[in-house]
Parts: C-alpha cells; sequence; structure tokens
C-alpha cells in the first residue's frame, strides 16, 4: 500500500519508515476480523493527503482480529498493534490507544463500520483551525440519526442517559454515549489521570472529568448498521453507565467498581425481601428457614449480577464461576460477622432510637466495605 501524504525517513538498513502521523485512529476491536480490513481501506481513501496512524487495541480476540491486524500492519507501517492479554473493556482500550500516540491529534471510532469515517477529515479541521479542542460525532443533532444502528430499547436507553448526564454532570452533549470522536492528545494527556478505564463511556467521562475545560464542537452522523460479528454491549451495559455518572458526581471519591457494587448490593435487599416474603407467603416456610433461604437467593443474585457487570472485565465462567460462587459465600458469611461485630461496638445497652440506627447502619457500611474487598480479593481475583 502507498504511503500517501506521509514524509518518509530513511533507516540505516533502508526500510522507510512514515514521520510521526499528525492524526492518530483509535479503533478498539473485540472479534472483528472481517470489518478491520475494510475500515483501514477506508481509511486510505478518506484520509489521503493526512498524515494518519491506526491504533488497533484488541482485547485479545478469540476470532484472530490481532493477527488479521498485524497481517495489515506488515504491509502498511501507518498500522500499529495492541494486543491486551487478560484485561477486558472498551474505555481502557481506548485511554490505552490514545496514550500510545503521539501525533496532535487522537480520535477513536469503532472498528465494525458502523462510524461514517467520512467524518474525520471535517473532526480533524475543526480541531486544526483551532475553533474546538473537542469533535464529537453525534446521531442527535440536526442532520445526524441512529439510523437503523440502534434497537429501540437502546434508542430510549440512550435518551434516557442524556437526560440524567446532564441532570448530575452539567454535561450537555447532545450524544454523550457517542463512542466516535476526536481530540488534541495534550487534552487526553491531561484528563488521563482522572479517567476510568472501566466501562464503556469514555467519552462522557473525557468530558466529565474536563469540567466544563474543553471546547467543543459537534458534528452529525448517521450511525450504520453493522454487517458483520455482533455488538458487545448488551442491556446490562446501562447501569454501567449509571456507575459512572454517580461516581463523577459523589466527585470521584470512590471508583466507579465500588458504586456498581453497592449498587448491586442495594438490589440484593430488594431481591431478599421478595423471596422471603414469597417463601413465608406461597410456600409456608418457617421464618427461619425461608430467611436463610432468602439470603441465598440474594448472595446468588448479587454474585451472577457482579460476574456480570462489577467484573465484567473479569467475568467468570463454567467451573471457575461455580468456585467463584462458594467463595463469595464465603466472603458474605465473614461479612455478616464484620457487619454484626462493627454494629455491637457502635451499640451500648439501653440505647435510643438514634444509636441503634447508627449501631445498624455502621455495621452494614463495615459489611459492605469488607465484601467488596474481601470479594475482589478471593472471588473475582486478577489473573
Ligand atoms: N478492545 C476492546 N475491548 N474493544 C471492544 C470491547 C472490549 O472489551 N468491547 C467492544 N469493543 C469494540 C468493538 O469491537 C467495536 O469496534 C467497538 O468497540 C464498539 O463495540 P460494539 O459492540 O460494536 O458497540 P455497539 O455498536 O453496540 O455500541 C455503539 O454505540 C454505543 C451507543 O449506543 C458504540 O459506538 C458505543 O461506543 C456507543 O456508546
Ligand atoms: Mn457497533
Amino acid at each position: 500500500m502507498p504511503v500517501d501524504g506521509v514524509s518518509q525517513t530513511s533507516e540505516p538498513d533502508g526500510a522507510a519508515r512514515p514521520a510521526t502521523a499528525r492524526l492518530s485512529v483509535v479503533l478498539p476491536t473485540f472479534n472483528e476480523r472481517d470489518n478491520l480490513p475494510v475500515l483501514i481501506d477506508r481509511l486510505d481513501t478518506v484520509l489521503a493527503g493526512i498524515a494518519w496512524e491506526a491504533i488497533v487495541v484488541d482485547d485479545n480476540s478469540p476470532d484472530g482480529t490481532a493477527e488479521a491486524a498485524r497481517a495489515i500492519a506488515a504491509r502498511d507501517p501507518r498500522v500499529r498493534v495492541i494486543r491486551r492479554v487478560g484485561r477486558r473493556g472498551l474505555s481502557g482500550a481506548c485511554i490505552e490507544g490514545m496514550l500510545a500516540s503521539s501525533a496532535d491529534y487522537v480520535a477513536v471510532m469503532d472498528a465494525d463500520l458502523q462510524h461514517d469515517e467520512t467524518l474525520l477529515p471535517k473532526m480533524l479541521a475543526a480541531l486544526s483551525n483551532g475553533a474546538a479542542d473537542l469533535a464529537v460525532a453525534s446521531r442527535h443533532v440536526e442532520g445526524g440519526d441512529v439510523g437503523s444502528g440502534l434497537s429501540s430499547v437502546r434508542a430510549s436507553g440512550s435518551g434516557l442517559a442524556n437526560r440524567l448526564a446532564r441532570l448530575l454532570l452539567g454535561v450537555t452533549l447532545s450524544d454523550p454515549m457517542s463512542g466516535f470522536f476526536m481530540i488534541r492528545r495534550s487534552e487526553v494527556e491531561r484528563l488521563a489521570p482522572g479517567l476510568s478505564s472501566q466501562g464503556f463511556k469514555i467519552l462522557l467521562d473525557i468530558v466529565a472529568t474536563a469540567r466544563g475545560s474543553l471546547r467543543i464542537v459537534e458534528l452529525p452522523f448517521v450511525f450504520r448498521e453493522r454487517l458483520h460479528g455482533q455488538s458487545k454491549l448488551d442491556t446490562l451495559v446501562a447501569l454501567d453507565f449509571l456507575g459512572l455518572l454517580l461516581s463523577k458526581f459523589v466527585g470521584d471519591v470512590v471508583s466507579v467498581r465500588f458504586l456498581m457494587f453497592m449498587m448491586v448490593g442495594a438490589s440484593g435487599v430488594i431481591v431478599h425481601m421478595a423471596a422471603l416474603f414469597a417463601l413465608i407467603e406461597l410456600e409456608g416456610m418457617s421464618f427461619q428457614l425461608a430467611q436463610t433461604a432468602a439470603t441465598f437467593v440474594a448472595m446468588t443474585t448479587n454474585f451472577w449480577l457482579n460476574n456480570r457487570l462489577t467484573y465484567r472485565d473479569r467475568r467468570l465462567r463454567g467451573l471457575a464461576a461455580l468456585r467463584g460462587l462458594l467463595t463469595f459465600y464465603l466472603v458474605c458469611g465473614f461479612g455478616v460477622i464484620a457487619n454484626v461485630g462493627v454494629a455491637s461496638l457502635v451499640y451500648q445497652e439501653d440505647a435510643g432510637r438514634i444509636l441503634i440506627g447508627l449501631a445498624g447502619a455502621a455495621g452494614a457500611v463495615m459489611g459492605a466495605v469488607w465484601n467488596y474487598a474481601a470479594s475482589s480479593v478471593l472471588t473475582w481475583r486478577k489473573a
């Protein structure tokens, strides 16, 4: 492939390498083997005359995306590949890709051809004339459209997410869920320490972390349909978005992961109560037995949700999931001891209502913190 618009420097061994690119296009991939070559071809066409490079960040896709990317890179020095093993996650992949760039401008776009690559030159123009620091491709400004690329459930969820982001964080993007944007690299370097590598809402994270310090332009685009492969984002990731919103809202004092764990824990209380009443009312179980059974039901749904959501990047499957569930029961069991222990320390004989409440809450917090800390080490330990 010809290296259009890139000045060449000669290496001692005669191999030609392009000089530093002006634009890096970060392409996070998970199972995009068939889409990637098509996309690189399209970039080659649409970015003719611009010194660009593509940085593919692949999370060890089982379909061999990384090998496919290496094969392209062997022919085209503008293509670089980062293969991450033992890690999963869109935001983290985007951050690593952006930080691997030395170009003035970095774009992030999906590698599945759903994003309209013809927008890239327009985004670059908007940034390089100095008018903006961040150019966002939006499906919700005049001329943009989600097209048929998004299911109706996802579309309405996306609308709600926008309103929440505005309400809680004052982020007034028309499409904060967009995964397609371009930013000055200097701004990425500045904001990177404040970004969360968990989840998939990298744009929202950037804008929220910048706290109004970025000049933003929005450009309309139509979200295309996927041709090869399937979406990796299920409906559960909406909760992931909520976690990021809350974590930013409380000023980053607690991690997104901890907040998700707490949200799951809160849902467990509801599950517990529902199971308790159902077992007593419908099955005529004794209170003690029903309470024990409800505890196990709630621990099990908590484990399942945490495995799907809080620890999506370390999800346990098969036998490992069973082992994980058992360690989770164990952790929660000790959590009860921590809970009651701390509560009894705070509680005193003849205590009034307030102290009882305080003791109960202190115990619950202790139990929750213990469960979180212990399960992160025992159940979802890093590979
Ligand atoms: N490295 C890496 N690791 N890449 C990933 C991962 C991951 O864990 N998960 C997804 N990707 C890549 C996909 O291969 C694809 O290139 C891109 O990220 C988007 O993933 P999709 O699975 O195609 O997402 P989508 O089309 O359902 O969601 C799109 O719309 C959302 C808004 O509704 C994306 O553009 C999202 O970014 C966007 O928020
Ligand atoms: Mn997609």
